[in-house]
């Protein structure tokens, strides 16, 4: 049945075994050009490869009669306890998945005890997508907006709205289009305006004089710098994490600045084709932070399986962006709760197998590579 009769269970989409079925099923229920735009990193693809071919690179270690009843997958992030290490990543207009949009993930957010991390472009404004996840944990990301003003004013409505922490992404001040989604002609519907920005008249561009440049002067006019992010951390009483760290040294000097943890990323392959897997980089910033900084880690998971490797090679939970979208498009709210309780399932089969009772359990021995004869 799949009218108002039918139990939750029996409303999830057929075919769906593991979370990693959402993406299979995504061409049934997105049209061409929106799937384009959601599965397409920037210019070639290389870095969405990248992020894939990363995970590949590895083997989980199975270990013998280890005792692992009382396992969990529990955790605390920065202070914060969490259900179990899967956050939601900040995604843009969730409207072109499903017209519930961030509400409906909010809800399952709520549901499955998983941390949200709001987009500042969400389709719906940050105050409802607040209210919709209930108690549950919650953190704004944000972009700097040209008008510091502006910014200031986005503070004060998610610190009101109960956010706990601020994600500030820093690897997207330009991003070059998909080449994916120009060849299928995407262009963001009317109906996915930036909800929480419609307050702000964008502010007039200047035009460009002789001389300048369309990336310098122009796209990265804006662009934050390391004054920008002093301002803000001393703007706001929330922690601040960093989105988009790939470099160790920037990944030292932001902990050395005063950001609360950072996020190991490249933007879903979203901003500079050519970047490396974020999962390549983790090692080398995990050595540059020291063991007990809060890391996190996107771009690519799309297992349970993946989230141990990531948790093996440094990082203290995931994000899970793409995903997410393909499962609203599926099954709304349903869909995305579903995604996630799959997830956590697949982590703890994969810890039981690696005799891992705990995260704290996981540890780069349980890994090898996976074709070490080659
Ligand atoms: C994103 N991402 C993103 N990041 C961010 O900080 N702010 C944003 O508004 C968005 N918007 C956005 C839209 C879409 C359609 C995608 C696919 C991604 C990046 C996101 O947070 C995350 O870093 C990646 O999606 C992680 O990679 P996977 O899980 O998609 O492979």
């Amino acid at each position: 049945p799949s009218g108002p009769e039918a139990t939750p269970a029996e409303r999830v989409p057929t075919g769906v075994h593991n979370a990693v079925d959402y993406e299979r099923l995504a061409p049934r229920h997105l049209e061409p050009g929106r799937l384009a735009y959601i599965a397409g990193g920037c210019g070639w693809d290389q870095t969405v490869a990248a992020n894939r071919a990363a995970f590949e690179h590895w083997a989980v270690l199975p270990r013998l009669l280890r005792d692992v009843r009382r396992g969990h997958v529990r955790l605390h992030l920065a202070g914060q306890p969490l259900e179990h290490p899967f956050l939601l990543a900040p995604v843009a207009h969730q409207r072109l998945a499903h017209p519930d949009a961030e509400i409906a993930t909010a809800r399952a957010a709520e549901a499955t005890g998983t941390c949200l991390v709001a987009s500042t472009l969400s389709s719906a404004p940050l105050e409802a997508i607040a209210q919709a996840a209930g108690s549950g944990p919650r953190w704004f990301q944000l972009y700097l907006q040209p008008e510091r003003a502006h910014t200031l004013d986005l503070l004060s409505r998610a610190e009101a709205a109960g956010f706990s922490a601020i994600v500030l992404t820093l690897d997207a001040s330009i991003q070059l289009a998909s080449r994916s989604a120009l060849a299928a002609g995407f262009v963001l519907p009317p109906e996915c305006t930036a909800a929480n920005l419609v307050e702000y008249a964008p502010s007039a561009p200047a035009p460009l004089g002789p001389g300048d440049s369309r990336i310098f002067q122009g796209a990265m006019r804006h662009a934050p710098t390391w004054d920008d992010l002093q301002w803000l951390l001393a703007a706001t009483r929330l922690p601040v994490w960093i989105k988009g760290v790939l470099h160790p040294e920037d990944a030292r000097q932001l902990q050395a600045a005063g950001a609360a943890g950072l996020i190991v990323s490249n933007h879903g392959g979203r901003s500079l084709d050519g970047a490396p897997a974020s999962l390549a980089m983790l090692p080398a910033v995990r050595t540059a932070v020291g063991a007990d900084y809060p890391l996190l880690l996107d771009g690519g998971v799309r297992s349970g399986l993946d989230a141990f490797k990531a948790l093996a090679l440094g990082a203290d939970a995931v994000l899970i962006g793409r995903l997410q979208m393909y499962a609203l498009a599926a099954a709304g709210a349903l869909g995305v709760a579903h995604m996630l309780q799959l997830l956590v399932e697949e982590l703890q089969a994969c810890m039981a197998q690696a005799g891992c009772a705990t995260l704290a359990d996981i540890g780069a021995e349980a890994l090898v590579p996976a074709l070490p004869f080659t």
